[in-house]
């Protein structure tokens, strides 16, 4: 069973990035209960984001847990950056480099809690032997790089069997999904064992007199 009700972590890449720090602070007044912050360095994914100078700027703009996706290579060069920038969870994709347990203790021993990113291909397997070690496991249900994409049905057998190792373990480890999650989309997330949603157009659609209806639409 999930070991919380669903926390909804908007994903600022569907936001207005002229206006970031207006855009946080409604959705922090909206409901969210984790700001999620994607991070693409133009070649581990085909996109470039947002730099540690831009999340610090951010930082002022909210009380809430920054949720930071990696979506970089090499990872340990830039983790001291990004928890000097106010991160508070930092997630990294296995693949990304060849010491995960390495980088989730850098993690660690920074004083932030460590998650590791699953992409849609990527097994469970990747990630069991340090699974005890994360205070958050990503089930990316898109392929990394863009939001707006559609949600790859498959993943929902891979979230029931995170649920499931999860549980066995007995230890507090959030279970969240990144890519096409919508009310309908989060629904079966949620019954599939997710405790964690994040979700870029479904919340940022209709601009900022939406935001609080559309947080509450996927909780629900
Ligand atoms: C994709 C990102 C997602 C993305 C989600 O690489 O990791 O966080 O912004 O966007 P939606 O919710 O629009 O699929
Ligand atoms: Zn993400």
């Amino acid at each position: 069973m999930p070991q919380h009700p669903v926390r909804i972590s908007p994903s600022i890449l569907s936001a207005d990035f002229a206006a970031l720090g207006r855009e946080i602070e409604a959705v922090s007044a909206a409901g969210a209960d984790w700001i999620h912050v994607d991070v693409m360095d133009g070649h581990f994914v085909p996109n470039l984001t947002i730099g540690p100078m831009v999340v610090k700027a951010l930082r002022k703009h909210t009380v809430l847990p920054f949720d930071v996706h990696l979506m970089i290579t090499p990872v340990d060069p830039l983790v001291p950056a990004y928890v000097d920038a106010g991160a508070d969870t930092i997630s990294f994709h296995p693949e990304a480099g060849p010491h995960v347990h390495r980088t989730i203790q850098l993690i660690k021993s920074l004083g932030k809690r460590a998650g590791c990113v699953l992409n849609p291909a990527t097994p469970l397997a990747a990630i069991e032997n340090v699974l005890g070690d994360l205070d958050l496991v990503l089930v990316m249900s898109v392929n990394p790089g863009y939001g707006g994409q559609v949600f790859i049905e498959s993943q929902l057998a891979k979230i029931a069997a995170l649920r499931k190792a999860i549980d066995a373990l007995g230890k507090k480890i959030d279970l969240e999904v990144d890519g096409g999650v919508n009310v309908d989309t989060a629904r079966r997330c949620i019954a599939a064992g997710a405790d964690a949603l994040v979700a870029g157009t479904a919340v940022f659609t209709g601009g900022p007199s939406k935001y609080a209806d559309n947080i509450k639409a996927l909780r629900s």
